[in-house]
């Protein structure tokens, strides 16, 4: 009965009330999102059952959460302009800040694709299906909702095979952020992504924790030297031993916030915790001493620090909430926990938080980036 009085209420506001003025109605299109999430278990693996729902979700306009290697990401219909207008929304992301599409089969890049340059073709039978996504100039199938915009679209086919399943019964093109709220730290479990999307998308896939732990690569092709434009897992090295020389976008290396970057989401401050993150870099001793030195301090304030260490260096620390990030003997145990130490801190109350930095060889400069970024570039060096 209330329903059909707020359907009736619409229906009149909607045919007086001239567009720009209809500000409430923004408001109650919000409403939709407060909706009951399915989680639907496939830790296991494939539950064909499950996918089909997923993939009906999809076709439908609808937004489902899943598992991939690098983080979960947050799917709908890349060809759908109005799916992805949803995605923006489900995050509170930028409109400008464009989205990947994800594929299962190396023939579907065709369709969302023109002028596809052969070394895409030479990075797919190397890299694909895995963390590397390539950017490339779209066919008008793509609509510029999915892309912010852009004229080229950011194309990757993962390699976990629940999110291929999903993907194919979806249609074949799912468009993915990371699926958390702006802002927060990419989500590794499925139950962060409940923490930030629980109630405004209709179904969250979890597949367990996820392998990598960071975004992929993202690497440009549309314009001469192919051009790193965001490090993961698949380094400089190994993309040169496929198409050569590789390019790195200045504004990754550059301390010049003024130079902007080519992704548009690397601009905006990610993966922030809630208390303000500060590197300690230098030498092993020296850094240890300077956060046991600080964080003694906030003690003495009466405030709590957290440090972010590694098991080698746990119990070097005396004051503070300690946590190890992984070991140094292996750089992937690190990657993949960085983004649920900032969440755990989040769940805390410490008022600061100190970390040592990570020379990580394979990863290149992957972490430090992320880790630099949730700092907001603060970094003590000693
Ligand atoms: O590992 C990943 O890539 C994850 C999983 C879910 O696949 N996805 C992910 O998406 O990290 P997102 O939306 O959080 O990050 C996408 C990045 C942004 O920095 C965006 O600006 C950039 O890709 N991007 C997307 N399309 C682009 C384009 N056409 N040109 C340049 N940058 C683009
Ligand atoms: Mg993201």
């Amino acid at each position: 009965m209330l329903l059909v009085f707020v359907l009736i209420l619409r229906d009149i506001v909607q045919k007086t009330v001239p567009k720009t003025h209809r500000k409430w109605y923004t408001i109650s299109e919000r409403q939709d999102y407060v909706m009951k999430t399915i989680m639907e278990n496939m830790r296991g693996g494939i539950d064909e059952a499950g996918i089909r729902r997923a993939g009906e979700i999809l076709k439908r306009g609808g937004l489902v959460a899943f598992p991939t290697e690098t983080v979960y990401g947050l799917g709908g219909n890349a060809l759908d302009p109005e799916a992805s207008a949803r995605i923006y929304s489900a995050k509170g992301r930028p409109s400008d800040n464009p989205l990947i599409v994800h594929i299962a089969d190396w023939e579907a890049i065709e369709r969302i694709t023109v002028d596809l340059p052969h070394t895409a073709k030479l990075l797919a039978d190397a890299f694909w299906p895995g963390p590397l996504t390539m950017v490339l100039k779209k066919s008008d199938a793509v609509p510029l909702a999915t892309t912010g915009g852009l004229n080229t679209v950011a194309v990757r086919m993962p390699s976990d095979a629940v999110a291929r399943a999903l993907i194919r019964a979806g249609g074949g093109y799912v468009a993915a952020p990371s699926a958390n709220t702006s802002g927060r730290p990419s989500p590794t479990t499925a139950q962060h992504v409940a923490e930030d999307m629980d109630g405004r998308i209709d179904m969250i896939i979890d597949g367990g924790d996820v392998t990598i732990g960071l975004e992929s690569t993202i690497v440009d092709l549309t314009e001469g030297t192919p051009t790193i434009l965001r490090p993961g897992y698949i380094n400089e090295e190994m993309l040169a031993q496929v198409v050569g020389t590789v390019g790195i976008d200045r504004a990754l290396i550059s301390d010049d916030s003024s130079v902007r970057p080519k992704a548009p989401g690397m601009k905006y401050r990610h993966y922030a915790p809630r208390a303000p993150l500060i590197i300690v870099e230098g030498e092993e001793t020296r850094v240890r001493s300077k956060i046991n030195e600080l964080a003694a301090e906030a003690r003495l304030a009466g405030r709590t620090a957290g440090v972010i260490g590694t098991d080698e260096s746990l119990d070097c620390y005396h004051s503070g909430v300690v946590k190890s990030i992984g070991t140094r003997r292996d750089e992937i145990t690190i990657a993949r926990h960085l983004y649920s130490i900032l969440r755990e801190f989040d769940e805390m109350d410490v008022s600061v938080i100190y970390s040592e930095s990570f020379e990580t060889p394979q990863m290149g400069q992957a972490i430090m980036n992320r880790l630099i970024k949730a700092a907001g570039h603060q970094i003590i060096n000693v």
